[in-house]
């Protein structure tokens, strides 16, 4: 069968390779991908966000499964266009995407159903955030309602950085009409894990546990980033954690979707923050995290594409995931000045050697091919991604591969993997 894939970062990449090992994978696209993908699919120049484009080029194809990477498209429908042309399709329908698209969505669902979560109030004018703030004082946590491009959440150590942060939001709209509303929510401390079910509207498989270094530096310092690397399993994850996860927030999460009338279909990309042993919801994701994907297709024995097809039609139920038994882990090799300003079009060398090393498979996020050579064309970059026995051994094999690359333009944390190495 034709299966497009949706997107052009690290995730697509590695879901792409995980299709097309499908035996029931025909011919694969993907749009609109990048240079690593399109060694192993057919890139079609559409833009993520065009809706029409896809849609129209999925049914000219008689594509049979559209799998929709990130969440920008799906918050904006792309799921229901596609289902309303007839075409079957991975992810979640608007309604349920808003549990990504609305912070404050997700936070009523929690509060209706007893899902943990962090204690919060929802204001759509500043000063009753800022009167809540006073009451509740500092260190508080103040977001944006809508998409901010993972820039619009902010912690505030004291209540003077929550007043501005409202100001930020609300009175200078730095995220748009993403800010009309705020979230004030309590500080929570504890351990960060990213947990991922695959769900087909009724019924929840749980994927193997992951954790992302979002910290731009090596030492969780510096500003926050789409995610810097990532690695499975996380020890954090016990499997003890992981029932209570199903059992307290994804399970009553699933079953609150359906009583609401929007039932979720796709993945579920809990962020957990765990302290002494319990798990409470950071926030949720309709997609795949990337980079967590990467390390997580790595260690999937099943075939990916069943399990998605399983998804759309609503028959989890006959899906069991299978998994390796070893580790992996990514390091995401980034353009110099990410996640601030930098700059595109340096070359890349080394690749090949890099995918040599034992283990290692390089998946790719903003790279084009230009003439014979791989240039950077975005943020970040690639995504050298490595299995081995423990996390310590992907983690010296990622590294080594690294160390393969020639790209004086890019820079990545040499400290991936230090939570559960250092356990
Ligand atoms: P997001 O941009 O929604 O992925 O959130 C970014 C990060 O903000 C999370 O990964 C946490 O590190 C942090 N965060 C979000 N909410 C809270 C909270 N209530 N308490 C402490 N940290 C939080
Ligand atoms: N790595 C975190 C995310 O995908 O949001």
């Amino acid at each position: 069968m034709k299966i497009l894939v949706v997107g052009s970062g690290g995730r697509e990449h590695a879901l792409c390779w995980a299709i097309a090992k499908s035996p029931r994978c025909g011919k694969l696209y993907c749009a609109p991908g990048n240079a690593g993908i399109a060694a192993i699919a057919k890139c079609v120049p559409l833009d993520a966000m065009d809706i029409d484009g896809i849609v129209r080029f999925a049914a000219e194809n008689k594509i049979s499964l559209v799998v929709v990477g990130p969440e920008g498209p799906l918050v904006a429908g792309l799921v229901d266009r596609l289902e309303a042309a007839g075409i079957r399709a991975f992810g979640p329908r608007a309604n349920a995407a808003a549990l990504e698209g609305s912070k404050g969505f997700m936070k009523d669902l929690c509060e209706k159903y007893a899902i943990p979560t962090a204690e919060f109030q929802r204001f759509d004018e500043p000063a009753a955030a800022k009167e809540y703030i006073r009451r509740k004082g500092a260190p508080i946590v103040v977001k944006a309602d809508g998409l901010a491009a993972g820039k619009g959440v902010i912690l505030c150590r004291n209540e003077l950085e929550a007043y501005a942060a409202v100001d930020h939001i609300m009175v200078e709209r730095a995220f748009g009409g993403a800010g009309d509303e705020v979230i004030v929510e309590e500080f929570l401390t504890g351990e960060e894990a990213s947990f991922f079910a695959l769900v087909d509207g009724v019924r929840a498989v749980p994927l193997v546990s992951a954790q992302d270094h979002k910290a731009a530096y090596d030492g969780d310092e510096g500003p926050n980033t789409g995610g810097m690397g990532a690695y499975s399993p996380a020890p954090v994850v016990t499997a003890a954690i992981a029932k209570t996860v199903m059992n307290t927030i994804i399970t009553p999460t699933i079953e609150g979707m359906a009583a609401e009338g929007c039932a979720y279909k796709g993945v579920l990309f809990a962020g957990l923050m765990i302290d002494k042993g319990v798990p409470k919801l950071l926030e949720y994701n309709v997609r795949f995290g990337d980079p967590e994907c990467q390390p997580l297709m790595l260690r999937l024995k099943s075939d990916l594409l069943e399990a998605l097809l399983a998804c759309a039609d609503g028959s989890l139920d006959k899906v069991t995931l299978d998994w390796h038994s070893d580790a992996a882990l990514t390091v995401v090799m980034a353009a110099k000045g990410y996640p601030g300003v930098y700059e595109k079009g340096s070359e890349i060398r080394g690749l090949a050697a890099a995918n040599a090393v034992e283990g290692v498979t390089v998946f790719h996020a903003g790279t084009k091919a230009a003439d014979d050579t791989i240039i950077a064309n975005g943020g970040r970059v690639l995504n050298v991604t490595a299995r081995g026995k423990t996390v310590a051994e992907a983690q010296k094999r990622a590294y080594k591969a690294v160390d393969a690359i020639d790209w004086p333009d890019g820079f990545c944390r040499r400290d991936i993997g230090w939570r559960a190495l250092k356990r």
